[in-house]
């Protein structure tokens, strides 16, 4: 770090934007930053070291108000520049409209709203202090291991640090950054890998959606989502009662539907999606989905990776895994599916459609930022197999995640329930699918079907 490099301040209750403000400064300009959840908690690191030149708030805390630091520089006669981050309206705080050096930004920001803000103010400072303030960027950026566990999905190679002048590429063009991956470098005392400065931008990418996609969820709590469709859930009922499942797991799988059905009705162009589910027909595609969604989340669960991310994103894949297929492909699709086996596809406009469904939902997840990074990854697997036959990638089961292969499963699960009209029997379940699933991770995920069924026939 240069001497003359700037000082920062950010201070916000929320972890996630703490870190996405200081990637996107550290991403952007030779800066230190020190971090607070509170604005108490900021006017304390200040009052010890009051060498920052720049603070970055958010304004409604729990454990402090934002306002508070503003005043506070504004009672000691300090021209502090401050950037200001909220969701909230301006005019509540006539202060803030008049003092000049404050920049509001609305969130959610992009990172180029932040970088001109902070530019903007950095100006201001440097014209002040002779030009002492200097922005300048690295060839390559700091990214904390948490911040990586976080993204899950990483788009771009992740190098170590050697020393000043030496970077080590330590993983691929595209890597998942699971608990494993954080823990084999946190053990190593490794607290920060890097990326390349001209991958900075494909970075942010899946971190701001990540970052945007918690908030959303965040904001559609079970309650307001409840009531907003009626699912229907006999069916599920019913599964769950064949397996010998918690209630509690139908009331989760249920809760969790009904928030991402709640997000995606606030978005007017996917109205058409909405209506899919508000047309309950029985057995029909909501079924197919909702019960893909609980399957998936008792798997989950049973095989130890059940967290609320992980549910999460279950549940978004479940409910737009199929959403490109016309009622007609949905309703054929097992017909479709056969000609893409025999590679007749090609020539036929519906089999063609179905066979490009995985890839062209993924591609539209990845633009919803209401959407968790990862999803794209699940719907994209979706009608792969163990042993290499599925499409459209062909992959081999080594070749796929866990929760990829937890879906492929519970869908396939899901839609034997479906075929049976009502009247599905685990026991028939497996012995129709029993030699295809010969291959670890579908193995032992498989596994967890074939052991509920067993302890319900002992219980
Ligand atoms: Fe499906
Ligand atoms: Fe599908």
């Amino acid at each position: 770090m240069g001497q003359n490099s700037l000082k920062i301040l950010v201070v916000d209750d929320s972890e996630e934007i703490r870190e996405l403000v200081t990637f996107f400064l550290q991403a952007n300009m030779e800066c230190e930053i020190v971090t607070a959840n509170s604005s108490r908690k900021a006017l304390e690191i200040f009052k010890k070291d009051p060498t920052f030149n720049l603070i970055v708030s958010d304004l409604h805390m729990p454990d402090g108000h934002g306002i508070d630091l503003v005043r506070y520089f504004d009672k000691n006669d300090s021209q502090m520049p401050i950037v200001i981050l909220s969701g909230e309206a301006t005019n509540k705080f006539p202060e803030l409209k008049t003092r000049k050096h404050l920049t509001w930004i609305a969130k959610p920001f992009s990172d180029d709203e932040l970088i001109a803000a902070v530019q903007s103010q950095i100006g201001d400072y440097a014209a002040a202090n002779k030009g002492t303030a200097q922005i300048e960027m690295g060839a390559y950026i700091p990214v904390k291991l948490d911040l990586l566990r976080m993204i899950r999905k990483v788009q771009t190679p992740l190098f170590i640090k050697i020393n000043n002048s030496k970077f080590i590429k330590m993983t691929p063009e595209e890597s998942i950054f699971n608990q494993d991956q954080y823990q084999k470098f946190k053990h190593k005392g490794v607290e920060y890998l890097y990326i390349e400065s001209f991958q900075t931008e494909k970075f942010i990418c899946e971190f701001r959606k990540n970052t945007l996609s918690q908030e959303a969820w965040k904001q559609a709590s079970a309650n307001e989502a409840q009531g907003f469709i009626n699912l229907n859930i006999d069916l599920m009922r019913n599964i769950s009662n064949q397996l010998g499942w918690r209630e509690e797991l139908l009331k989760l799988a249920q809760e969790n539907i009904q928030r991402v059905l709640h997000l995606v009705s606030q978005e007017k162009q996917l109205n058409l999606l909405v209506q899919k589910f508000l047309h309950i027909e029985k057995f029909g595609f909501a079924d197919h989905c909702t019960l893909s969604a609980l399957v998936a989340t008792a798997l989950a669960e049973k095989l130890g990776v059940g967290t609320p991310e992980n549910f999460r994103l279950l549940t978004f894949a479940a409910l737009f895994h199929d959403m490109t297929l016309s009622d007609e492909q949905y309703d054929n699709k097992s017909k479709f599916i056969k000609n893409i086996r025999r590679g007749e596809h090609l020539h036929l406009k519906d089999a063609k459609e179905v066979f490009a469904h995985s890839a062209k939902a993924a591609a539209m997840v990845k633009n919803w930022d209401f959407c968790p990074s990862g999803v794209d990854i699940v719907i994209m697997n979706h009608h792969e197999l163990a042993d290499g036959t599925g499409f459209p990638m062909g992959r081999q089961a080594e070749q796929l995640d866990l929760l990829s292969v937890i879906f492929i499963v519970a869908e396939e699960f899901a839609q034997f329930g479906i075929d049976a009209s009502g009247m599905p029997t685990v026991e028939r379940y497996i012995h129709a699918t029993k030699d295809k699933h010969g291959k670890n991770p579908f193995k032992e995920v498989y596994k967890i079907l074939i052991d509920s069924v067993a302890k319900k026939m002992v219980a």
